[in-house]
């Protein structure tokens, strides 16, 4: 049996706007991992705690997946059945890139059953093509941060770059419980900014300028009361462009009223996950608390910064065959 493991992402600033060629920063979020295991088998088997079949009965919300597989068997031309097993604690659609995530884990897991090299600008093609599946218009910021495992600085068609924060970052992650419709969210979006591209345009600039700004802070001077304000002007305008909802609203006062800097939500939005930032552990340990009592369906507390901005644990991308 040969594995592959990855990530997930989470989005501090820039969803939605990194759709329109605005900056985005995206960190791996490395408390939830994905493994894939890949055995020899009589048929070709997917199995998954959503789906486990045959690999051609895939259902349509694991079409990207599925097409990842048989591409990745023609293109090494290894016709040979087999299952890919995925075993998952990144919760599907909370705007934590799960749908990277597997893709990632599935195709590292692949290269190492076949003893192939795969090599970094491989892996983000195959990832970003089984995105597209998955999303549609998908801006690439997901596949990025899952594949290099770093915090990037992500502008669609424009530019990338691996960001170093210059301190440590203490942030509460909350699930709402609720999947997130990143795909019509993202549509919905569209349709405001096409009819009504004076109104809805500057928002998308400003989220965009939020990201700049936080850029050059996250790299000089770590001043969490102002990436906490920003955070939370991110928030205001992600209300506006109609991709929040009342459950992370709700999440995100709880966590301002039991002590974090500013909340915002990440990812597509309308359900999925809220982020919030803290001064330390002790204050996350009380909003996770707040969190709890109040409807959170998972909270994760999570640091960042400071020696751990690449990820806590070595890159996995070439793990050998085990
Ligand atoms: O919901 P997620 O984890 O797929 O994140 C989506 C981020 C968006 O900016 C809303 C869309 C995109 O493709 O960048």
């Amino acid at each position: 049996m040969s594995t592959g493991i990855s990530t997930a992402k989470m989005i501090l600033f820039g969803e939605h706007a990194v759709v329109y060629g605005e900056p985005a920063i995206s960190v791996p979020f490395t408390q939830a991992l994905i493994k894939t295991e890949v055995s020899p088998s009589t048929e070709n088997q997917f199995a998954s705690t959503f789906f486990t079949g045959p690999i051609e009965e895939m259902p349509p919300f694991l079409d990207g997946i599925k097409r990842l597989i048989l591409s990745i068997q023609k293109l090494l031309e290894q016709p040979e059945p087999l299952t890919v097993k995925v075993l998952s604690d990144v919760p599907v659609g909370r705007g934590l890139g799960s749908s990277a995530a597997v893709a990632t884990s599935v195709t590292r897991g692949l290269y190492n059953y076949y003893e192939k090299k795969l090599t970094e600008e491989m892996l983000l093609k195959l990832v970003n093509h089984a995105e597209d599946a998955a999303h549609g218009n998908a801006s690439g910021v997901d596949a990025i941060t899952v594949v290099t495992e770093k915090p990037v600085w992500y502008a669609k068609g424009k530019n990338m770059e691996t960001i170093h924060f210059a301190g440590e970052l203490t942030f509460v992650v909350a699930d709402t419980g609720i999947p997130s419709e990143t795909k019509a969210a993202v549509a919905d979006v569209g349709v405001l900014c096409k009819k009504e591209p004076l109104e809805y345009m500057p928002l998308i600039k400003e989220l965009g300028g939020i990201s700049r700004e936080m850029k050059e802070l996250l790299e000089t001077n770590i001043d969490k009361i102002r990436i906490g304000e920003a955070m939370n002007r991110s928030q205001s305008i992600l209300k506006k462009l109609t991709v929040s909802d009342p459950k992370l609203e709700n999440l995100i006062q709880v966590a301002l009223s039991a002590g974090a800097y500013g909340a915002k939500l990440t990812g597509g939005g309308r359900g999925g996950c809220m982020i919030s930032i803290v001064e330390n552990r002790e204050i996350a340990e009380k909003v996770v608390k707040a969190l709890q009592a109040n409807g959170s369906a998972k909270e994760w507390i999570f640091t960042i910064g400071e020696g751990k901005h690449e990820g806590d644990r070595p890159s996995t991308y070439e793990c050998g065959i085990n």
